[in-house]
């Protein structure tokens, strides 16, 4: 007799991805006659800050190097607002967004392939010099300045942290369990079963979603199979300024 838990899904990670994962699993298999049994597994506390996805703020936008990543926006800005609208909590907030490069560092190649990637997409930008930028946004001060700016009015940001914490808690709302504080340490291929051993209880599930983003490797192990991932920390700077007001998000 096994005293496993057995569950229809279980998604290890609780980050910005298996928090959206239990939502949208939790809203999809929800409208089926028999509903699902989901479980989301996270080594730390929910909104804990040692994976990529807490802080306030981070960028969504159309204005990328790739065509494979602009196609993906329209679809992240329609699924946000349906969280938003099921909510009742504001997530994402449009700003319009601008990037801008001194004109000593080529911004042919900096430029060239988001000019390039945006075109064949047919997303509507402006690229302006220093004196245009600073008429149109009189907080930079770069009328004297050799630069080009990029501009695109769809961009904005997400209030990651709060969107995370809002996923997780409709999700359970729908029913979904999240184990907190509980890491995965093991997981066997038993027929079509796999058993999944953490540090709090034993589970079993026909279907398994990795969402450990740089802890991937470690799960993967279980499988035999890697991916090449090389692991960075990235540092966020927030700027201060004496001129709050001339820095809202709706300037
Ligand atoms: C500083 C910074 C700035 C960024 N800026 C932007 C931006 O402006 N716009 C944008 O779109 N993207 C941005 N990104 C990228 C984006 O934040 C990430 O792609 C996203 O947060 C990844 O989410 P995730 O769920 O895959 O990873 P994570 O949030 O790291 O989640 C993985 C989770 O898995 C858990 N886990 C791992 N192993 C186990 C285990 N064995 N058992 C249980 N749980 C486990 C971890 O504890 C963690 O909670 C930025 C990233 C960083 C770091
Ligand atoms: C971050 O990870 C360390 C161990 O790697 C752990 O001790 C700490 O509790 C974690 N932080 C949070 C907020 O969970
Ligand atoms: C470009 O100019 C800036 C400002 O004068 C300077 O700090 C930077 O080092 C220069 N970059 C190159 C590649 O010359
Ligand atoms: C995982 O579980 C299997 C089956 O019980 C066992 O053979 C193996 O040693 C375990 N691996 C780890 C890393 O605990």
């Amino acid at each position: 007799m096994s005293s496993r838990m057995e569950y229809d899904f279980i998604i290890i990670g609780v980050g910005g991805i298996g928090s959206a994962a239990l939502y949208w699993l939790s809203r999809l298999t929800g409208q089926s006659a028999t509903k699902s049994k989901i479980l989301g597994i996270e080594q730390f506390k929910l909104g804990h800050d040692n994976g990529s996805s807490q802080d306030i703020s981070r960028i969504i936008r159309y204005m990328y190097h790739d065509p494979a990543y602009i196609k993906l926006a329209p679809g992240s800005l329609e699924t946000w607002s349906e969280v938003e609208e099921e909510s009742g909590i504001k997530l994402v907030t449009k700003t319009g967004g601008v990037f801008f490069i001194p004109n000593n560092e080529s911004h042919e190649d900096v430029f060239g392939e988001y000019t390039k990637s945006l075109d064949a997409e047919n997303i509507k930008y402006n690229l302006m010099d220093g004196i245009e930028l600073n008429r149109r946004f009189p907080q930079f001060n770069t009328a004297e300045k050799d630069i080009t700016a990029m501009y695109q009015k769809d961009a904005g940001f997400v209030n990651a942290g709060l969107a995370n914490a809002v996923h997780a808690q409709l999700a359970r709302s729908r029913g979904a369990e999240i184990l907190e504080n509980t890491k995965v340490v093991n997981i066997t291929k038993r027929g079509n079963l796999l058993d999944i051993d953490t540090t709090n209880g034993q589970f079993t599930t026909g279907k398994l979603i990795l969402a450990t983003g740089c802890w991937t490797n470690d799960l993967l192990k279980f499988f035999d199979l890697q991916v090449p991932i090389t692991v960075t920390q990235e540092q966020v700077s927030y700027f201060s300024t004496p001129n709050i007001r001339e820095f809202l998000p709706d300037k």
